[in-house]
This record gives C-alpha cells, sequence and structure tokens, in this order.
C-alpha cells in the first residue's frame, strides 16, 4: 500500500468528516477535530457498539481511539455503487441521484484504490486500514432493519434522523439493538422552550431530508418506543465548511 495512493484520496477524495493524517487535513463537510468534548458522550470502556448510519466512520474511530469502545460495528446504506443513499421522495431521485454521483470518486481515483485493495469508495474501509483499527468493522444494513446485527451494549445514531421518513419505526429498531444505552445526535433541532413542552416536528417540505425536531419530541419519541431514563446529554453547533454557517445539534442518550 503506497503512501502516495493514500495521500491521494485523502487529499483529492470527497470526504464528510475532516481526518487529520500526517499533515494533511481532509477536506470534510464537518470537521469535529477539535470539539468532540462538546457532545458529552461518555466513556465506552469496554462495550461493544454499533454505528448506525456511520458514514466514513469518524464517529466509530473515536468511539476505540478515544472511549476505548472493546468494538465498533459501523452500518450504513451505502453501498457505494453511485446510488442514492437516503430515503427521498421518488419525484426527487434524479436530482439527489446526480449529487451521489459527483461524490462517488471511485472512477476519478481508482489507481490509488486499487493500490490498496479496496473495491470501492467506501471510506470507512479506507480510514480502518491506513490508521490500523483492527476493533472497527464495516456492514452493509439499514436502520429499519436492525434484527439481522446481534445487539450491543451501546447504540449510536449520528445525524440520520433528519433523513427518515419512518423516525418512529427507526428508533425502535434501535431500542431493539440496545442492551444498555442508547445515543443520537440529530442536527438542525430546536429548543421546546420556544414552543412549550409540545413535542413539535416540523415537516421540512424537501424531499430528502424530512423532518426538523423540537427536542421534546425526540425524548417522547424515545421514551414511548420503549427507553428509559431519557436525557439530553448536549446541544452544540458545528459549522459545514463549504456554506461557512453553524447548524444546531442535540446529543440524546436513553437506557435499556
Ligand atoms: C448525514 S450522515 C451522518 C454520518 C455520521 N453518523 C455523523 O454523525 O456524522 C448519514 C449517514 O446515514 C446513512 N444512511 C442513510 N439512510 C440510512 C438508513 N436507512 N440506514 C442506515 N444508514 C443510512 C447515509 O448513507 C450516511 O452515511
Amino acid at each position: 500500500m503506497s503512501k502516495n495512493s493514500i495521500r491521494k484520496i485523502l487529499n483529492e477524495g470527497n470526504w464528510y468528516h475532516t481526518f487529520l493524517y500526517d499533515d494533511i487535513k481532509t477536506k470534510g463537510t464537518f470537521d469535529y477535530t477539535n470539539n468532540m468534548s462538546d457532545l458529552n458522550l461518555p466513556s465506552l470502556e469496554n462495550l461493544e457498539v454499533l454505528d448506525v448510519g456511520c458514514s466514513d466512520g469518524f464517529f466509530s474511530k473515536y468511539f476505540v481511539e478515544s472511549l476505548n469502545a472493546k468494538n465498533v460495528t459501523g452500518v450504513d446504506i451505502n453501498n457505494y455503487d453511485g446510488e442514492v443513499a437516503f430515503e427521498v421522495l421518488d419525484s426527487y431521485k434524479p436530482q439527489f441521484k446526480e449529487k451521489y454521483e459527483s461524490h462517488n470518486d471511485f472512477e476519478r481515483l481508482s489507481d490509488a484504490y486499487s493500490d490498496l485493495s479496496l473495491k470501492d469508495s467506501n471510506k470507512f474501509n479506507f480510514i480502518k486500514k491506513i490508521y490500523d483499527i483492527p476493533n472497527i468493522s464495516f456492514e452493509s444494513g439499514s436502520i429499519y432493519e436492525l434484527e439481522k446485527f446481534h445487539s450491543r451494549d451501546v447504540v449510536f445514531c449520528g445525524s440520520l434522523f433528519e433523513h427518515l421518513r419512518d423516525p418512529v419505526t427507526a428508533m425502535e429498531q434501535l431500542l431493539f439493538a440496545t442492551k444498555e444505552f442508547c445515543i443520537i445526535d440529530i442536527s438542525n433541532t430546536f429548543k421546546s422552550l420556544r414552543i412549550g413542552k409540545k413535542p413539535f416536528i416540523e415537516y421540512t417540505n424537501t424531499g430528502g431530508n424530512f423532518f426538523k425536531y423540537s427536542e421534546n419530541s425526540v425524548l417522547q419519541m424515545m421514551s414511548n418506543v420503549g427507553f428509559k431514563r431519557v436525557s439530553i446529554l448536549s446541544s452544540y453547533k458545528i459549522k459545514i465548511e463549504k456554506y461557512g454557517y453553524k447548524i444546531p445539534h442535540s446529543v440524546f442518550i436513553g437506557y435499556k
């Protein structure tokens, strides 16, 4: 595996998260490298974790390296074949297809991927390989079908609920997959204070980003499917590097 191929993919590939490697900083949409402590995540010492909607594995890597998880299985629906990896309304498919094709850097960087014995542009596998992290692994799958994975001590789901048309079913799947606790990070949440205690959810009217959640709606959904001692771990903002503005997030925890 040549260093040139690694550097090429890091420098010229499409990245969702910013990763630091030698002198290289990937041009991620989100740079969490300095603010992971804002999320206020608990220790995962010796725990087995399922990272649902894991994308490039930024969080999976953090869980083993910084929070001492025993192992992490990252699950994502993306097959890295250029197909749209989100639920989108049929009428929006053509525009999302274009976006996804433009995000797939495999053809452009195929020599570098082949040199690393990688058969697609799955960045999770790339990250596992270049940082040499034996206890993270990628599995293809959907949040709606977590039965196919055995349950784990901890289930994490980051920035996925915004994109789901059926959040209640997804939440229930997270409960079934959880042995101890589940952490859910959701973007574009709004404070329940603004609207009192009612569990409001706003329909966004876009084809692939369905709902904006009040914090209270998430807490109530979690309790209602059966999570216990549900609470908010943190609220934070993260900049979308491309646009320069920050979006709010809320991080929730619920116990089995
Ligand atoms: C916005 S990214 C979030 C990545 C990362 N978890 C984070 O918190 O930054 C959402 C990921 O969920 C994946 N995804 C979309 N629909 C999914 C589904 N039904 N089941 C599992 N993963 C899904 C997408 O392919 C994408 O990688």
